[in-house]
């Protein structure tokens, strides 16, 4: 398996370019099952869980094609991927795909509103938790889908096609939302989704399924309101850009000090992020098309957040930012209310010296004044590019295992880095 190695204190100083959303891309890839025309993507990053979801999109009978390098492209943009599902072939997304990324659960509310039945594998639990799916299921039964379990897989149907109802969330699902979204757009009559999620993620998903003829209206509420239609066509969509990668190349730069513009990153996704790094000590200039951070050698402070759903701070910034209190001047307090396992980083990042105790929910970081390069574990993505950012302070060399973890999610991570002057290189398995 492929390692990564850093060695710390350089200062950060450039240009990162930030790659289109993972966490859209996926279900702007599912959303094409819906349609039996061409949907195009722009800006799809490279990343293995983007791989992956082809694959199993493949497996259904999607038919695809990825755009060649154009002149004047330096391949920083991502890719334009079509995606074309005249028929689907087969409306069962099996174990052995599923079980690897569990966002691959979220085909089946477009398969049962297209094809009227689909068996999808429960994909069962992950590193950071338990991620039960009876949101996801209750969705679909209230807009008529008759659901059962059996041997591990959730086998839905709707021989008639899906009716319009009003869905209330008991409580906030990014993947429920999208399942349930998706699902309205071809059921018959109105659908009111309410406690949606409203992640931007969502949004970018709700704006390609209107271009696809869908009718939503309520788009980044917590309401969404949906006029089934009989189907839907092709579109031609741009994934918006990753928040997530954005704040977690904010807090690399916050953490070595020095100056680092990313660019096209969407600042009005990061309000809550903004704010804890500006109580920390970092400058944040916003423009309409990048974010400059800065800090040059004033101190950190230490800071308390919550991890909350969209706009509260995000669970996928929680060890990034744990990773830059670590360096602050006092003690910090990081609650985790959305997952109940992610807290796996904080072993690790004690492997470079950090001080921090851990109650419940709850981790009190307590500011070092020096971290030290060591052996570490990925353990899963944002886990792993936390610890990347503490060994990037680090004194000495830091030598990350599990590299995998980092590829679902990362594009060009250590590219990016190398261009602020940071060294990074990746060690190819022996
Ligand atoms: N939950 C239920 N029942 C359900 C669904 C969720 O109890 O049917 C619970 C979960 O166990 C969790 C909470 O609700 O405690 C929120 O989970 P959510 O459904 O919102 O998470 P998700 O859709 O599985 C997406 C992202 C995650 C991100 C979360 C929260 C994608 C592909 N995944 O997961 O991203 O952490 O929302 O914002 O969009 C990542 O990118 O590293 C990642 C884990």
């Amino acid at each position: 398996m492929d390692r990564i190695r850093i060695r710390g204190g350089k200062i950060l100083n450039g240009d990162i370019q930030i790659s289109g959303a993972k966490n859209a891309a996926l279900p702007l890839m599912i959303a094409s099952l819906l349609t039996g025309k061409t949907l195009t993507l722009r800006n799809v990053p490279r990343l293995a869980d983007v791989n992956l979801l082809l694959r199993i999109l493949r497996n259904h009978g999607v038919d695809m094609t990825v755009d060649g390098k154009r002149a004047g492209e330096d391949g920083s943009l991502g890719e334009t991927i079509h995606l074309s599902a005249a028929t689907i072939a087969d409306t069962t997304a099996p174990y052995e795909l599923v079980s690897r990324m569990r966002a691959s659960f979220w085909v089946l509310g477009p398969l049962l509103a297209r094809c009227g039945e689909a068996k999808v594998s429960l994909p069962g639990g992950c590193a950071i938790g338990t991620r039960p799916v009876d949101l996801h299921l209750m969705a679909l039964e209230q807009l008529g889908g008759k659901i059962d379990i059996e041997a591990g897989y959730v086998v839905a149907k709707a021989p008639n096609g899906l009716k319009g109802n009003r869905v209330v969330f008991p409580k906030v699902s990014v993947g429920a939302t999208h399942n349930a979204l998706m699902a309205s757009t071809l059921a018959k009559g109105e659908t009111i989704i309410e406690n949606a999620a409203q992640e931007p993620e969502i949004g970018d998903v709700a704006a390609c399924l209107v271009k696809m003829g869908a009718k939503i209206s309520g788009i980044g509420s917590s309401t969404l309101h949906v006029e089934g239609v009989d189907e839907l066509k092709g579109a031609d969509h741009s994934v918006l850009a990753d928040r997530i990668e954005t704040g977690t190349y904010a807090m690399a730069a916050a953490i070595t000090g020095g100056e680092v513009t990313l660019k096209g990153a969407r600042a009005d996704h990061l309000d809550s992020m903004i704010a804890a790094l500006r109580q920390a000590g970092v400058r944040i200039d916003v423009t309409q098309s990048a974010m400059r951070i800065s800090r040059n050698g004033n101190r950190l402070y230490p800071i308390n957040i919550e991890t909350m759903p969209y706009p509260g701070f995000p669970t996928d910034l929680q060890a990034q930012m744990m990773a830059l209190m670590t360096m602050a001047d006092g003690v910090s307090t990081i609650r985790e209310t959305i997952f109940e396992n992610r807290f796996m980083h904080v072993q690790e990042l004690a492997r470079l010296g950090a001080e921090i105790s851990l109650s419940g929910d709850t981790a009190h970081v307590k500011g070092v004044h020096k971290l030290t390069g060591a052996q570490v574990m990925a353990t899963d993505l944002r886990a792993s590019v936390s610890l990347v950012i503490a060994a990037l302070a680090a004194e000495g060399e830091t030598v990350l295992h599990r590299v995998y973890h980092l590829d679902r999610g990362f594009e060009r991570l250590e590219a990016k880095l190398q261009g602020c002057g940071a060294s990074v290189e990746r060690l190819a398995a022996a």
